[in-house]
């Protein structure tokens, strides 16, 4: 089963899976549907090697997906609000009574933290970890983080060409949640001026003074790439929604308004905003993206074969390991300011939201810290 947001590769990794469990095992799969919804109210669909064919291109997942069915906090809508009911016991009897080995769970760090409570339930899973975010803790990288940031540095790429017409400064958000990844390369990929991550809060002198500074250098346009989860110094991340039943409720989003209307005041230069929002999450997988998801998936199933429950697969540097689900689940993988890119950065003279000279201090929010 699919859970969580979306990405590019979760087709990919579905026909990996099918196509080793076939070829390698003779063993039948069936697929959830949405979700752990899917194991606690029975909806799955067979998923022979037709199904899986022609799909390794596809965005999106063929199987559905849900972040909000965690088994051990079940969201049951009644009337105009939700309660939480504990459903795993049910999702384990509809697991047994179809007779199954093992269930393969393809999520981020939400699916991986739903499936440490259900290994202590007793049901035999097998991890593969998935996000645009790349925030999972125990992998090196997740499948669909270099879709998202190839298509993110396109949109960077493109910008800059309008930004260079109008002479104006463009703000560019990205996704990632409290994880800097997608900002950081994307801005790096794409040649963004100034780059804000959550993980480091910025000051808005810092990022005024180094658009003025361009300006002086007779580059009249900047490019500033922010991390939907950016936030000030001693400042609050900007929610855009709260989604009822969500075992993580809150959703981030809006802060460029925010960093554009304040720069537009203290520079008197014009500012514009692009958010990009879920485009980050569509299209077909870079081959990259496809390679990975295929590596996993196979992978997976030979776990399966050798009934190495509770873990998940996941790389290090290029060598497929494995880790406990349990080890993973609750936490985030952040960027850190010794990480080489950050460096990298640093070294470019990319504006990363702190006055020249001042070290980069990792924020210690309750967010960001969670
Ligand atoms: O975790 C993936 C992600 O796309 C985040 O980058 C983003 O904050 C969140 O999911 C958006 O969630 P939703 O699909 O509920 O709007």
């Amino acid at each position: 089963m699919t859970g969580g947001g979306d990405c590019p590769g979760l087709n990919a990794v579905l026909r990996a899976i099918v196509k080793t469990a076939d070829n390698d095992y003779n063993l039948e799969v069936i697929g959830f549907l949405d979700g752990y919804e899917g194991l606690i109210e029975n909806r799955y669909r067979e998923l022979n090697t037709k199904d899986v064919s022609g799909i390794l291109a596809q965005g999106g997942t063929i199987l559905g997906t849900s972040n909000r069915a965690n088994p051990s906090h079940y969201p049951v809508l009644e009337g105009d609000d939700y309660v939480y009911l504990d459903r795993s016991s049910q999702g384990l009897r509809n697991f047994e009574s179809l007779g199954l080995d093992a269930l393969i769970a393809i999520g981020g760090d939400g699916t991986m933290a739903a499936s440490a409570g259900m290994i202590d339930k007793g049901l035999p899973v097998v991890g593969i970890p998935k996000t645009i975010d790349n925030d999972l803790v125990g992998t090196d990288v997740t499948f669909g983080f270099d879709s998202a940031l190839a298509t993110a540095t396109e949109a960077v790429d493109k910008i800059h060409t309008t930004a260079q017409s109008h002479h104006r400064v463009m703000i560019i958000e990205v996704m990632g949640r409290y994880a800097g990844w997608l900002a950081l390369l994307s801005g790096l990929a794409g040649g963004g001026d100034i780059i804000l991550i959550p993980e480091f809060p910025y000051d808005i002198d810092a990022v005024c003074d180094a658009v003025k500074t361009r300006n002086a250098l007779g580059k009249n346009f900047s490019i500033v790439v922010v991390g939907e989860g950016a936030k000030p110094i001693g400042g609050k991340q900007v929610v855009s929604r709260t989604v009822k039943g969500s075992p993580d409720p809150v959703r981030l989003g809006g802060i460029s308004h925010q960093i554009a209307s304040q720069v537009e005041d203290l520079t008197n230069i014009e500012c514009r905003v692009t958010i990009l929002g879920h485009l980050l999450r569509g299209g077909s997988p870079t081959a990259f993206d496809r390679i990975l998801a295929t590596r996993l998936g196979a992978e997976a199933v030979h776990m399966v074969a050798r009934e190495e429950h509770g873990q998940m697969v996941a790389m290090k540097g290029n060598e497929i390991r494995s880790t406990p689900i349990k080890e993973v689940a609750g936490k985030q993988r952040l960027v850190t300011p010794d990480h080489p890119l950050v460096k990298t950065a640093q070294s470019l003279g990319i504006c990363l939201g702190v006055p020249d000279g001042v070290p980069l201090k990792e924020s210690v929010s309750e967010e960001v810290a969670r």
